[in-house]
C-alpha cells in the first residue's frame, strides 16, 4: 500500500498562519491554540501552509509571491506558507461579523438567544459575501496547490473553514481530506439559531470530508447527534461514522498535545530569566497566575469576581498574594471582545480599589502577548487559574504543569477539552460558581506540600506522555486506514 501521509505535498489550510507581517517589517507569531498546534506539526514534518492574509503586508507579500514563501517564527522554526488575500470587504465580514461572533459563540454556548432576531440578516448576509467567498478563495489556492498531484492529502483547520472541504471535493473528487475542529462541538439545539439552509450548507461542507476530527469525545458525540438531529443522517456511535450522500465521514478524538521539548527550550532563554529575575524581585507570599486571550469564553469577569471574594473570605490573606492575569487582546474589531476588554480593566480597577494598599496591587493586568514573560511566570505561579466557560482544549493547563517549578497547583474548568486528561490531578470546578472557584483558590494556597507534589507530578506525566507528532501520526495512520478501506 502505499502511504498518503508520506505523499508531497501534505497541505495544511487554517484561516490564520504562524506569523503575520507588520507594517514596519516585523514579524509577529500568531497567538491561540490553533498555531501553537499547527507549528508543532509543522516542525515534525514537511507541510505546505495555506492561510489568510491577515494584515496588509501579509497581502502585499502573497501578491508578490503568488505561491508560497518562507517564513521564519520569533518563536523559531521555519515554515512554507501561502498566503491567500480576499477583499476586505468580505474577509471583515468573515472574520468580524460571522466566523467570530457568530459560530465561535454558537460554539461555546455564548450565543446571546434574546439578540438572534435583530442581528440575523446581518449575520447570514455574511455568510453569503463574506464566510463563503473567503472560503471560496482558500479552496482555490488549496486546488491550485495539489494540481498534479496524485492522490493528495489535505488537512483543514477549524471552524472558519467548514465550507472550503466541499468547495475542493468538487474541483478534486480524488481528494482526501481531513478537518479539525479546534473548538468544542455543542448540542444540537445550540446550532438551531442559524437559518435551516446555512446550518445545511455548513454541515454539508464539513461532511465532504472524510475525517472529521475533535479533541474529545464529548464533541465528538455531540457532532453525531447534530448529524442525526439537523440533517436527518445515520449516524453510527460506536464506530464514529456518519453516512452522508453514499460515503462514510470518519468522526474521530485525537486530543492535540504540546511540543514539550519545544516549550522547555523557550523557558530557559536569557529572556525569560530576566522576566524571572524580575518577577521574583516582587514577588509577594503567593502567585496566582492566568493566561488567556482577552476571550468572553475564558470568563476572566468571574475568576476576578472570585479573587475579589476570596479575598473578602480570607483577609489573612492581604498583601501576600498577587494574581497576575496575562491577557492577550483579541479580535478587537469584533464589538463585543472591545466591550469585554473594558470590562476587564474596569473590574480590576474595581478590585484593587477594594483591596489594595499603597505597595501592594492585588491584580497585575498584562495586557499584552509575551510567550517569554508568560513562561517565567508559569515557572513560577502557587495557582494556576484555568476557569474557562467552555474551552476546545486549552493548552495553557498543559503548557503550566509542563514548565513549573514550584508545586503549582491547577485550577481547571470542568467544561475544558483538557480536563478530560488532566481532571485527576487538578482543583476541579465549576467555571460559573463563583464561591467554588474562591474556595477552590483557598483550598489551592494551602495544600500541603506533598499533596502539590503528588499532583504536580501527575500532570506533568500525562502532559509529556504525547506530543505533536504523535497526534499527527494518529490522524495519518486513520488516513492510511480509510485510504486503503476506500
Ligand atoms: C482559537 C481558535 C483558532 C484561532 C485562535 C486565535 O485557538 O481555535 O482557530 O486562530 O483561537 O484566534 P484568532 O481569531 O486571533 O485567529
Amino acid at each position: 500500500m502505499t502511504d498518503p501521509g508520506e505523499r508531497k505535498p501534505l497541505v495544511l489550510v487554517s484561516n490564520r498562519g504562524p506569523v503575520t507581517f507588520q507594517d514596519d517589517g516585523s514579524v509577529v507569531r500568531g497567538t491561540g491554540g490553533l498555531v501553537t498546534a499547527l507549528t508543532g506539526l509543522a516542525s515534525h514534518r514537511p507541510v505546505t501552509w495555506i492561510a489568510s492574509a491577515m494584515t496588509p503586508m501579509d497581502a502585499i507579500r502573497a501578491r508578490e509571491a503568488n505561491g508560497p514563501i518562507t517564513v521564519r517564527s520569533p518563536v523559531g522554526g521555519e515554515y512554507q506558507v501561502r498566503y491567500v488575500a480576499s477583499d476586505p470587504d468580505a474577509y471583515e465580514r468573515f472574520y468580524s461579523v460571522f466566523a467570530n461572533p457568530m459560530l465561535w459563540f454558537i460554539q461555546h454556548y455564548l450565543w446571546d438567544l434574546s439578540n438572534a432576531p435583530d442581528v440575523r440578516s446581518n449575520e447570514i448576509a455574511a455568510f453569503e459575501y463574506g464566510y463563503q467567498v473567503v472560503n471560496e478563495d482558500l479552496a482555490r489556492a488549496v486546488v491550485e496547490e495539489i494540481e498534479g498531484v496524485e492522490d493528495p492529502v489535505v488537512m483543514v483547520h477549524d471552524y472558519h473553514l467548514y465550507t472550503l472541504p466541499a468547495m475542493v471535493r468538487a474541483a478534486r473528487p480524488d481528494v482526501f481530506l481531513s478537518h479539525f475542529v479546534h473548538i468544542p462541538w455543542t448540542q444540537s439545539d445550540a446550532w438551531r439559531v442559524l437559518p435551516q439552509r446555512t446550518r445545511d450548507t455548513l454541515y454539508e461542507g464539513l461532511l465532504a470530508n472524510d475525517i472529521i476530527g475533535f479533541h474529545t469525545t464529548s464533541y465528538r458525540n455531540n457532532f453525531l447527534q447534530c448529524c442525526r438531529d439537523l440533517m436527518h443522517l445515520e449516524v453510527d456511535f460506536d464506530d464514529g461514522l456518519v453516512h452522508f450522500q453514499g460515503r462514510d465521514v470518519w468522526v474521530r478524538v485525537y486530543p492535540l498535545p504540546i511540543d514539550a521539548g519545544a516549550t522547555r527550550q523557550i523557558s530557559r532563554t536569557a529572556r525569560v530569566k530576566e522576566f524571572e529575575t524580575e518577577l521574583l524581585r516582587r514577588r509577594r507570599d503567593h502567585l496566582i497566575l492566568r493566561v488567556d486571550r482577552a476571550d468572553l469564553s475564558k470568563n476572566v469577569l468571574r475568576g476576578f469576581s472570585a479573587f475579589d471574594l476570596f479575598l473578602d473570605q480570607h483577609p489573612e490573606f492581604r498583601e501576600r498574594v498577587t494574581f497576575i492575569a496575562q491577557l492577550m487582546p483579541s479580535r478587537t474589531d469584533v464589538p463585543e471582545y472591545a466591550e469585554y476588554l473594558e470590562k476587564i480593566e474596569a473590574l480590576v480597577a474595581v478590585v484593587n480599589h477594594r483591596h489594595g494598599t499603597p505597595d501592594w496591587m492585588p491584580i497585575q493586568l498584562k495586557l499584552r502577548d509575551d510567550l517569554d514573560e508568560a513562561m517565567a511566570a508559569y515557572k513560577n505561579y502557587d495557582v494556576l487559574l484555568v476557569n474557562a466557560m467552555f474551552d476546545g482544549m486549552n493548552l495553557v493547563a498543559k503548557e503550566g504543569p509542563l514548565v513549573n517549578e514550584h508545586g503549582g497547583v491547577s485550577i481547571l474548568s470542568e467544561n475544558t477539552g483538557a480536563h478530560e486528561e488532566l481532571g485527576e490531578y487538578a482543583i476541579s470546578v465549576n467555571p460559573f460558581d463563583i464561591q467554588e472557584l474562591a474556595t477552590s483558590i483557598h483550598q489551592a494556597l494551602t495544600m500541603g506540600v506533598d499533596e502539590r507534589e503528588r499532583r504536580l507530578a501527575g500532570l506533568k506525566r500525562i502532559v509529556t506522555a504525547r506530543n505533536p507528532g504523535d497526534w499527527i501520526d494518529d490522524q495519518l495512520e486513520d488516513i492510511r486506514a480509510k485510504g486503503a478501506g476506500g
